[in-house]
């Protein structure tokens, strides 16, 4: 098939290669030419682990190609993928959709014969509809320019796994459009998982599948920071909480892990798009709970705060401070409202001096935050620091000996934000040891 996908973020970059290795013929379409330019030439302007190799592999088959044209993507495509990122309204907490409708807007004009437009955006319920008729009444083709919905579940670091063995499959579809249902159950029959389960529905159900997921997601991690909370408290322990309540397999021991919390482009801002969207269909008492789950989760922010200031009794101004990691999670690059670099610009603003280190996002964090230190690795980071705090769970971080980090620190400090370290051997290496949510 000949598939355009339009926006070539982690989403879009990832789905056009994913669709091109099923064998579809794929154009990718950006409004940004350095970014296209980089990609033809088969480089991907991020980290994702497998996403450069079958880049490569599909701009030399020849299957994959760029362009920044809508009109030569209409011309080229029967199907559509949107891909275009919702962030966050700058001082709002709604999703900001104007690349979504912005897609709409450009590409229609040029839709003069039979199109399918489908939308992979985590969207607010209600988008679908809207843009179904948008798209009729800008396209010259009309009512046969359709429009589905069909909302991605990636996870960075895991995207082209999760794209090509995809847990499930939903489908967003207008009132009685069996055909649109046909051709999207074309594009992805190639998927190597046959079985892959397929939930046919109208739009607002699917809207909502992925915004319901990411909200229960954020919920479980909440759930299990609040429980650390309480375990502060206590005197108890949230890792063997955690651990005993996996055994229940109605519980399951996913995104059960206590720590600094979530980040990223797409837990915070959709839970808040989430519940501005409810407001406005006034059932905003309904998700008045992921208010709380926002609040539980940045208070682990601040209690990290809280434990340096209690390691450094003088106060932060002045002090040496490490942070390992600056990405929202390992195996990516992505800053975007990054507990870790967050920690580390507010250490910043405290006084501290702060070294940061992460395996790939530093060129990020760099751009974002130029105020702080940079180093060029963890131990080099770690050199004559009164504290480290360890932020994002990069397995070379959990390699490191605490021998080896002891010897160039100036005060054997660390606090593990990530409840990954292996406390007894730091301890035992003569360490003071804080962890969130054990003693
Ligand atoms: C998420 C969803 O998982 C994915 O399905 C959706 O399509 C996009 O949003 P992603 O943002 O890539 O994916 O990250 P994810 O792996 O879900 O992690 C989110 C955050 O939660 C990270 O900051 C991670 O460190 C944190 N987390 C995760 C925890 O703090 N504890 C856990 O137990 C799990």
């Amino acid at each position: 098939m000949r598939l355009t996908v339009i926006g070539t973020g982690y989403l879009g970059a990832t789905h056009a290669a994913c669709m091109a290795e099923l064998g579809h013929e794929v154009l990718g379409v950006d409004v940004n030419p350095d970014r296209i330019a980089a990609l033809q030439a088969g480089r991907v302007p991020f980290y994702e682990p497998g996403l450069a190799e079958l880049l490569a592999k599909h701009v030399a088959s020849g299957l994959l190609r760029f362009t920044t044209s809508y009109r030569e993507a209409a011309e080229f495509g029967d199907v559509h993928f949107s891909c275009v990122g919702t962030p966050q309204q700058a001082g709002g907490q709604s999703a900001d959709l104007r690349f979504v409708d912005a897609v709409i807007e450009s590409l229609a004009p040029h839709l003069d014969r039979p199109a399918l437009v489908v939308g992979k955006s985590t969207v607010p319920v209600g988008t679908a509809a809207r843009l179904a008729a948008r798209l009729a009444a800008l396209a010259p083709a009309g009512q046969h320019a359709r429009l589905a919905w069909n909302p991605e579940f990636l996870r960075e670091g895991f995207a082209v796994e999760d794209t090509l063995r995809p847990d499930r499959l939903v489908f967003g579809i207008d009132r009685d459009d069996a055909e649109s249902e046909q051709v999207l159950r074309e594009v992805y029959r190639p998927l190597p998982a046959a079985d892959v389960p397929v939930v046919v529905t109208d739009f607002p159900t699917a809207e909502l599948v992925k915004t319901a997921a990411n909200a229960f997601l954020a919920t479980k991690i909440s759930f299990i920071n609040a429980m650390a909370e309480v375990c502060e408290a206590a005197g108890a322990d949230v890792a063997h909480l955690s651990a005993s309540l996996a055994y229940d397999t109605r519980i399951g021991g996913r995104f059960l892990h206590a720590g600094v919390g979530f980040g990223g482009g797409c837990l915070p801002k959709d839970i808040r798009a989430f519940g501005a969207r409810a407001e406005e269909l006034g059932v905003g008492q309904a998700l008045s709970f992921l208010r709380e789950v926002d609040a539980i989760n940045l208070r682990r922010r601040q209690r990290v705060l809280d434990l340096a200031g209690e390691l450094c009794p003088d106060g932060l101004a002045g002090r040496r401070i490490a942070v390992w990691g600056a990405a929202f999670k390992p195996d990516s690059d992505d800053i975007r409202d990054a507990p870790a670099l967050d920690l580390a610009a507010r250490l910043h603003r405290a006084g501290a001096s702060v070294s940061v280190y992460d395996p790939k996002a530093m060129d990020n964090a760099r751009k974002l935050h130029p105020e702080l230190d940079y180093a060029t690795g963890a131990l080099e980071a770690a050199q004559g620091a009164d504290l480290i705090l360890h932020l994002t769970e990069w397995p070379e971080f959990r390699a490191l000996a605490p021998d080896a980090v002891a010897a160039v620190v100036s005060r054997r400090q660390i606090i593990d934000g990530r409840n990954i370290l292996d406390r007894d051997g730091w301890r035992a290496a003569g360490w003071t040891f804080r962890s969130l949510g054990r003693q």
